[in-house]
């Protein structure tokens, strides 16, 4: 599997230093707000789990699996909702929390579809973001890190449903997807 990767690009103790720092920003932002903190599926498990673990405020946490109809490194931008939320978010504050943003596409469907259920407010938390690659703007409340165009897996990103278990964040060798 390793094998695979061209280069580490973010490393496990570059990745949880961000995570903390974003986990206090959160924590400050929201005290006595308890946020609806909601992971898009599946990317974002691992983040999402470091995240809520850093903290300090009473919040709640809730999922929405959708996949794209795009095809191997790209999204077309239509989602199909697998599993929608269990939680009602009319009046929630709401922080969504992606792996990554690269076209926007997305993101601002989701983004939309949220705020049409009347939450109190939305946040986007990611990762990753990618802006050379974007085609619809999104704004961005809490970002990790701003990365190259270049095809990234590891720490719950995946090619083909592999690589999510990476701890860290490496970029792919281009030659394993050209190859489809
Ligand atoms: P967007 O709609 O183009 O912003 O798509 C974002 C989604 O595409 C992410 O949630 C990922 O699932 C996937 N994606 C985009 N870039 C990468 C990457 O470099 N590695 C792995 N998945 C990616
Ligand atoms: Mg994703």
């Amino acid at each position: 599997m390793t094998n695979d990767i061209k280069e580490v690009l973010l490393s496990e103790e570059q990745i949880a230093k961000v995570v903390k720092k974003i986990a206090e920003e959160i924590s400050r932002d929201y005290k006595d707000k308890n946020p609806l903190i909601i992971s898009v599926l599946k990317g974002s498990f691992v983040f999402m789990a470091d995240l809520v673990r850093q903290i300090k405020i009473p919040c709640a946490i809730d999922f929405m699996s959708i996949s794209s109809y795009g095809k191997g490194t790209k999204t077309s931008g239509e989602v199909k909702i697998n599993k929608d939320l269990d939680t009602k978010i009319e009046n929630r504050h709401l922080i969504v929390v992606e792996d990554i943003l690269d076209s926007g596409l997305t993101l601002s469907y989701i983004l939309d579809m949220f705020k049409a259920r009347g939450p109190a407010s939305v946040k986007l938390c990611t990762l990753l973001d990618k802006p050379d690659r974007r085609k619809i703007p999104v704004k961005i409340d809490y970002n990790g890190f701003t990365i190259p165009d270049e095809f990234v897996v590891g720490y719950g990103l995946d090619y083909d449903e592999k690589y999510r278990n990476l701890p860290y964040i490496g970029i792919l060798k281009p030659e394993i997807y050209s190859a489809k």
